[in-house]
């Protein structure tokens, strides 16, 4: 079966919003897609992976022309792709070079509070810390980005974002491409919008749902192509823009597999020729180009402004087979006695809230204990007239989708998610476990509506480790 339906609700896509902002083919020359460099560990052993990870400014030659002032994790711009093997003791110092404060959030990643990097662990300017961790979860595309309360949407927009890839032993076993550059590649989509002398200017550009921009920027590279030299390419899509929704699918109609969700394999592969996501999701997909010959240009749409081409050159047969079998979930059993959370995502504009209420750094808003489960029902309020899809995103846990108003999930929403979009007037339930403590916050992706204050945050203790967490407040900030 080959799904050609994004499955949201269409009165909700962004296009229907009053500052939609469309994208615009762009009239700059094709660049080769920049494909970020794996980061060096600083030393790696049998048990330990060491790296250092600093936020810097710099200069960008994005655009023909004057270079745009961007930020970014070891490089001027968005950053290098960090890789974690699973079973090893992690070690990374990260360090802010940037004039204001920063915090280094690991989005997807399984730890504790203190090193998941929300609004409570910041590294002021000049200062560093080093995060000590292991890594324990499913091979999966996760990614790190600022979260300072609340400039995040506007450290992002800077261009402090940068995929994050886990391995491990079951992913490294299966028939897929992993040839990090050649055949297997994250696809960081954003957008922006360039001002005079080809600068961005995140204040002029603001609305309160959402920053967006015309220009389509992939891996931080404007109109870019990529060559393939495989007959099947892996791409790593992180929806990491600001508001948009990337509604994606490829010339011909040309179907692509998907594998992976945010936080592992989906328990089967999926054929697709359309696919949607809302910010912050990560698919992975497979793209199989055998029925292309050297000097095709295969195209890759959002809804229907060409992003980027694949230039097609000659590769080796790949018959490949994936099992229908790529991942089992093994998550807390529900019962009837399972806790039912119910949290309310509600507004639009400056008027967004979670529960009627504003983000507070020093109110807890919910507690779950480490290990138990519970089923947290989300409902998104808006009207389906008018109202918005908000991608829903948890901090220290991954959850399993259990029904999206007592409906199926769709069909890629099997595996561990992070990140969900909510059609207006939906509910949909989620199995949330923690397997570490600390404080995590919960919260919109579309960046601008959790600095807004569609954000809450929940304390999660461990019963055989009671400790007491430090909140800080805005003023000591
Ligand atoms: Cu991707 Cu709270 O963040
Ligand atoms: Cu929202």
């Amino acid at each position: 079966q080959v799904y050609n339906d994004y499955f949201f609700y269409e009165p909700a896509f962004n296009t229907h919003d009053g500052g939609y902002v469309p994208l615009e083919v762009s009239d700059v020359a094709p660049q080769k897609l920049r494909v970020p460099e794996l980061l060096k560990p600083d030393r790696e052993t049998d048990t330990d992976m060491y790296y250092t990870v600093i936020a810097q400014a710099g200069e960008t030659n994005i655009l023909p022309g004057k270079p745009t002032k961007t930020w970014g994790y070891n490089q001027s711009l968005l950053g290098k792709t960090i890789l974690f093997k699973r079973g090893k003791n992690i070690h990374v110092t990260v360090k802010n070079e940037l004039p204001e404060l920063t915090t280094y959030h690991w989005h997807g990643l399984s730890v504790s509070g203190d090193i998941d990097g929300g609004c409570h662990t910041p590294v002021y300017p000049g200062e560093s810390k080093v995060l000590n961790f292991k890594c324990d979860q499913p091979a999966a595309t996760l990614w790190l980005h600022a979260h300072p309360c609340p400039s995040t949407a506007e450290q992002v927009w800077h261009g402090l974002a940068t995929a994050v890839v886990v391995k491990d032993e079951h992913e490294a076993i299966l028939p897929l491409p992993r040839n990090y550059g050649v055949d297997d590649i994250p696809v960081i989509l954003q957008d922006r919008r360039f001002h005079e002398d080809n600068q961005w200017d995140y204040h002029a550009d603001y609305d309160p749902d959402g920053v967006q921009g015309p220009t389509a920027m992939i891996n931080g590279t404007i109109n870019p192509y990529f060559d393939v030299t495989t007959q099947k390419l892996r791409l790593r899509l992180l929806d990491g823009a600001n508001r948009r929704e990337w509604r994606l699918h490829f010339s011909d109609d040309l179907k692509f597999t998907q594998i992976a969700g945010d936080g592992s394999l989906l328990t089967h592969p999926v054929q697709f020729t359309h696919l949607m996501l809302t910010c912050a999701e990560r698919a992975e997909i497979v793209v199989d180009f055998s029925g292309y010959k050297p000097g095709d240009d295969v195209i890759l749409y959002s809804d229907d402004v060409p992003i980027m081409h694949f230039r097609i050159h000659e590769f080796e047969k790949d018959d490949s087979k994936l099992p229908d079998t790529l991942f089992t979930m093994d998550t807390p059993a529900v019962t009837k006695n399972t806790p039912v959370h119910h949290i309310v995502m509600s507004g639009m504009d400056e008027e967004v809230a979670i529960d009627d209420k504003k983000f507070n750094m020093e109110r807890i808003d919910a507690k779950q204990e480490m290990g138990s489960c519970e089923i947290w029902e989300v409902t998104n309020t808006n009207d389906c007239e008018g109202g918005m899809v908000h991608p829903y995103h948890m901090h220290g846990c991954f959850f399993e989708v259990l029904d999206r108003d007592g409906k199926k999930p769709y069909p890629n929403e099997t595996g561990l998610k992070d990140t969900i979009g909510i059609n207006p007037n939906e509910t949909v339930r989620l199995k949330v476990w923690f397997d570490h403590p600390g404080i995590f916050m919960y919260h919109c992706h579309i960046i601008e509506h959790e600095d807004g204050g569609m954000m809450a945050q929940i304390q999660v203790d461990d019963p055989k480790h009671p400790q007491k967490f430090h909140l800080m407040d805005m003023d000591t900030l």
